[in-house]
């Protein structure tokens, strides 16, 4: 064992710079590591004579000392966490690409709807999709037991109540309790899902979504809706589209209508969308019953209004040709991604 050595080491310590974590524990292992350099010397020291053991072995556990300090000094100084030492990865080589989701069909054509509707001044107003029977039925003039309720199948939440919880089979409830809050004039649109115990089959669901209108004021006539449907029809389906109205039945519009837009596949000629007659259904009309206007506590001898409701599955449908109700609550994703970039057609 040899003076030298030690200092040898003792000066290589103090001379160690190291740039990352690892180059740390590279030197601890070269130093302090079973076959280190300082575990060498100790061996060494085991095997010599009584007299250099007093001299080495002060030196020797000093230099340990110094050497475990000086890595413990090398690796404070340092930031890097010893993940890396270096970039690993190319940070020039493209992202690995992701699938991009895309709105649902219906959502396209709810937005597209309220869309044209703020043109026309409409605001939106949403509500309850578990309902009671006065909002959905009493309300708009579907006395208790009246036949009309018949043409709605409901699903019950709580039934034997005088005002029975039930799942809202229209949005027409939204004009009810717009007409209790807000203060003539009134112009929403409202749009919302709706529940209906039928049988699943390509033309029927017991869940699909509608969008109810709801236009009050002093003096609005039939004449009013006409238009706002007209524009609406030509709006959505572009602007060669023809309406016509067909005389209907609604408990709460007096009188009532049915609206066709021209087959925009056929432009009238008759094809199988529209059954050779050149007409789409599109969707419910009339002017606002005034039993209703005065149920919910508007004048109906100051105050007269149009209401309209449409399926947005059914305008999606004849929007986009989809031939069963049912591909909208299937989530297919071939289905969906029809709709990526939301096609016109
Ligand atoms: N609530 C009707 C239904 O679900 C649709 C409807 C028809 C709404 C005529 C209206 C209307 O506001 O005036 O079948």
């Amino acid at each position: 064992m040899k003076r030298e050595d030690i200092d040898r080491i003792l000066g290589e310590l103090e001379a160690l710079k190291c740039k990352t974590q690892k180059e740390v524990e590279e030197a601890r292992v070269r130093f302090l590591g079973k076959k280190g350099e300082l575990t060498a010397l100790f061996d060494e020291f085991r095997t010599i004579d009584k007299a250099q053991k007093a001299e080495f072995g002060k030196a020797l556990n000093e230099l340990k000392q110094k050497a475990q300090a000086r890595i413990e000094e090398l690796k404070a100084t340092l930031t890097d966490t010893g993940a890396s030492d270096g970039p690993k990865a190319d940070l020039s080589m493209p992202g690995d690409p992701f699938e991009l989701g895309s709105r649902h069909p219906v959502s396209i054509v709810r937005q597209e709807i309220v869309d044209i509707f703020r043109k026309f001044g409409y605001d939106v107003a949403e509500g309850p999709e578990i309902e009671d029977d006065y909002h959905v039925f009493e309300a708009l003039n579907f006395p208790a037991n009246h036949p009309a309720r018949d043409m709605q199948d409901t699903f019950f939440v709580s039934a034997g109540h005088l005002n029975p919880l039930l799942l809202r089979t229209h949005t027409s409830s939204v004009q009810v309790r717009t007409m209790e809050k807000m203060d003539v004039p009134i112009r929403v649109i409202c749009p919302g899902r709706v529940f209906r115990n039928e049988a699943i089959s390509a033309r029927a669901h017991c869940i699909f979504h509608q969008v109810e209108g709801l236009y009050i004021d002093e003096g609005v006539t039939f004449a009013d809706l006409k238009q706002a449907i007209l524009l609406f029809a030509r709006e959505m389906f572009g602007p060669d589209t023809q309406i016509r109205m067909r005389p209907s039945y609604f408990p709460f519009t007096e009188p009532s209508a049915e609206v066709d837009v021209s087959c925009n596949i056929c432009h009238g000629k008759g094809c199988n969308i529209c059954k050779g007659t050149g007409w789409l259904e599109i969707l419910g009309c009339g002017m606002v019953d005034p039993n209703v206007l005065e149920a919910s506590g508007i004048d109906s001898k100051r105050y007269s209004g149009f209401a309209f409701g449409m399926g947005l599955e059914r305008i999606a449908m004849l929007k986009w040709r989809v031939n069963d109700l049912r591909h909208y609550f299937e989530n297919d994703m071939r289905f969906l991604h029809e709709f990526a970039t939301a096609p016109e057609v």
